[in-house]
């Protein structure tokens, strides 16, 4: 199986639209200590002729465009055979808008996702203006063997599992009453997948609680792609760009007792791989202290373009 990094960056991206934090004006600038990263996505393919999206984000244009696997076939055709989504987050979810011409290809989320795109942003009734929709509901705990529009088998086998994270901020009748709706119940996924029986590799990209489920599923892995978000709790309110804690946006934070780090200590054999960097992270400087941590821990840092054989 061929796995693609195709946005390592978390929503917003590095550089920020709007964002003048040192991580983004250097990047701004071409400091070669930083990289530019779109938002978080990836592709997989069991055949490399084949590929599927893995979200799709804000980026996917320029994504498809700087990926030559993904290049149009024919007059009319993409190699992009269906869009597996982890949960109903904008960075995740607006690249099915660019998506629209000649019918969206088959997209898999969760009921809770499928809920939030149909009633909360109405992105799934918009779509079916352009064509065709459709969407193929999984369950955690299940196995799926993915198909292309036509039905055809893409060769990825799936096991979605919930994790908890957090709902979409834009349905707050589910993000702020948690007794009422536990985000446990599969606002957010998790990914195992695989070629057939091939080695198994784990992606999420957003994870607050970091339990026992969870490492179950990445200690069977050759690989996990895994929640980069925040080095730490607090950063975002100590850079000042927010009152927001890491937790209450949806990520355990990497540094820290409990953090992902210290998690990932306790697995040891799968190569480990944060992806959905935000870029307030100081994992960033390519030349700091926080990457040398990460280095040390043997946690590789995702970058776009950036392509394993599993
Ligand atoms: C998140 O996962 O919390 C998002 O990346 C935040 C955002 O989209 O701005
Ligand atoms: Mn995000
Ligand atoms: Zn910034």
């Amino acid at each position: 199986m061929l796995v693609r990094i195709l946005g390592s960056g978390a929503g917003g991206g590095v550089p920020q639209w709007n964002c003048g934090c040192a991580l983004c004006v250097a990047t701004r600038s071409g400091d070669p200590r930083v990289r530019p990263r779109t938002q978080s996505s990836l592709c997989v393919s069991a055949d490399g002729d084949r590929w599927v999206l893995f979200n799709a984000s804000p980026d996917v244009r320029s994504q498809i465009n700087a990926t030559e696997p993904l290049a149009p076939r024919g007059l009319r055709g993409s190699p992009i055979a269906a869009v597996v989504l982890t949960n109903g987050d904008i960075d995740h979810c607006a690249g099915l808008l660019v998506l629209r011409e000649g019918g969206v290809p088959p997209i898999y989320c969760s009921e809770r996702t499928r809920e939030a795109l149909t009633d909360g942003l109405r992105l799934l009734p918009a779509l079916g203006a352009y064509g065709p929709v459709s969407v193929r509901v999984v369950a955690p705990g299940s196995s799926i063997d993915v198909h292309d529009r036509e039905g055809l088998p893409t060769g990825i086998t799936l096991h979605p599992f919930a994790v908890a994270s957090k709902a979409p901020p834009y349905m707050p009748f589910i993000s702020d009453d948690r007794a009422r709706r536990d985000d446990l119940a599969g606002d957010t996924l998790g990914y195992v997948m695989a070629a057939g029986n091939g080695p198994r590799v784990v992606y999420v990209p957003g994870v607050r609680v970091l339990d026992d489920a969870l490492r179950l599923q990445i200690s069977g892995a050759a690989c996990v792609l895994i929640d980069g978000t925040f080095a730490t709790e607090d950063e975002l309110i100590a850079l000042g760009a927010s009152t927001k804690s890491a937790q209450a946006m949806g990520h355990a934070p990497l540094f820290g007792a409990g953090g992902i780090v210290d998690f990932l200590n306790g697995i040891p054999g799968p190569r480990k791989i944060i992806v959905h960097i935000n870029n307030s992270n100081p994992v960033l400087w390519e030349d700091g202290d926080a990457r040398r941590a990460l280095t040390a821990a043997g946690i590789e840092v995702g970058y776009d373009g950036m392509t394993l054989s599993a």
